[in-house]
């Protein structure tokens, strides 16, 4: 299949193109577009047919359920069998914008979109473009990350170029993304409402509109190991193609354990590569070294953390270290992600100076299932 590509910015929406777009998704073809977190790879959310469509074209098991994107809250009637009023709280509260709610399916959504599942994550998102797309689609839109299965979501349409190319129908190239990772996930059909993955709408801002929220135990779990409740966050992600590990502890004593560790790397012949901050970056010796943002502001993390692991794909890069960061706020998405990209490897240098080093569980990083996601 040819690609075809169109560009257009939030204020100057390409109308022809859209419908063009929507053409597409109705009759069952795939379109990868922006959105506020991450590029989407877009199929008719109520067609079987599109959701397969969606899996081969990512390479993704068909056991982990697809975000259906709406731009009308009282869609939600259309494709929820139930809806708690903090439903409309939150949506209130956060919608559009970064967050995405799970509750109980109506039979119009069919089970291929949901993995299999009887509930269904819904969200409504920000950015224009996305917003203009499913009115054109007629207004239930099944997007994952636009990104191949197993690597980092795409904050750029060319990296969705180098995922899908060949794959769908067309990508709408709508510039960077303004968040970097992808939305926050609510489960709303348990006793309490569980946050299944963080992001840029954080536990304190949903404490603070509908009381205390629980959080997934396997968030920021120091293994793979255990078993998450949204499927998808079992799967090895974001994994760049070397090895990354992720090193804390004091910040001098940091610095100086990957600048050792990545001297070692050279003298093996491996190209290195750290990840740390404005703050740090002065630090460190390697073959590239990438400031993520600035601690004062971790919001700057989460916004480069994807494109930084893509480079060092491209600039060949084979052993990396990265910095710790603080996983309160959205803290809690970038070193969620972080972790997941270095398979859970963590040295800790303990105030003592003593250093313990996790492993990844082989017994499940080496199956299959682990690899991809
Ligand atoms: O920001 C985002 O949410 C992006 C943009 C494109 O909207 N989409 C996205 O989709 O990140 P995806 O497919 O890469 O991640 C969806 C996550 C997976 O971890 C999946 O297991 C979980 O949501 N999920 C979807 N439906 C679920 C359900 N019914 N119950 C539990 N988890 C669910
Ligand atoms: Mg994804």
């Amino acid at each position: 299949m040819v690609t075809e590509y169109v560009a257009m910015t939030e204020d100057r929406i390409d109308q022809a193109a859209i419908d063009h777009a929507g053409a597409i998704l109705r009759a069952g073809g795939l379109v990868a577009f922006p959105t506020e977190t991450v590029y989407g790879l877009g199929g008719d959310a109520l067609n079987p047919e599109s959701s397969r469509k969606i899996y081969a074209a990512k390479g993704r098991p068909s056991d982990n359920p697809l975000i259906v994107h709406i731009c009308r809250l009282e869609d939600t009637e259309k494709i929820a069998s139930f809806i708690p009023d903090i439903y409309y709280r939150l949506a209130e509260a956060f919608w559009p914008g970064p967050m995405t709610m799970i509750l109980r399916k109506s039979s119009l959504v069919p089970p291929e979109t949901t993995g299999g599942l009887d509930t269904v994550a819904i969200r409504f998102p920000v950015n224009k473009i996305a917003q203009a797309l499913i009115r054109a689609e007629g207004g239930f839109i099944a997007a994952p990350s636009a990104n191949r299965s197993g690597r980092p979501s795409p904050t750029l349409a060319q990296y969705c170029r180098e995922d899908l190319d060949g794959r769908v129908e067309m990508i709408i190239d709508g510039g960077q993304v303004g968040i970097g990772v992808e939305s926050t996930i609510v489960d709303l059909t348990e006793q309490r409402p569980t946050i299944l993955r963080p992001g840029y709408i954080t536990k304190e801002m949903l404490d603070r509109t509908i009381g205390e929220v629980d959080v997934d135990a396997t968030i920021l779990a120091g293994t793979s190991a255990q078993h998450p409740k949204a499927p998808g966050m079992k799967y090895r992600h974001y994994a760049p193609k070397g090895d990354l590990t992720i090193v804390e502890g004091r910040r001098d004593q940091v610095a100086a354990y990957i600048n050792a560790a990545l001297r070692e790397a050279e003298n093996k012949g491996h190209r290195t590569g750290v990840i740390c901050t404005d703050e740090t970056r002065a630090l460190y010796r390697a073959d590239s070294v990438k400031s993520a943002g600035t601690r004062r502001d971790e919001a700057t993390i989460a916004h480069d953390l994807f494109r930084i692991l893509r480079e060092f794909d491209d600039e060949g890069i084979d052993i990396m270290y990265s910095e710790n960061f603080d996983a309160a706020g959205i803290g809690m998405a970038v070193m969620n992600r972080l972790m997941k990209a270095a398979g859970h490897q963590i040295v800790t240098i303990h105030e003592d100076g003593s250093v313990t080093r996790t492993h990844p569980p082989k017994e499940t990083l080496g199956r299959p299932e682990y690899r991809e996601a």
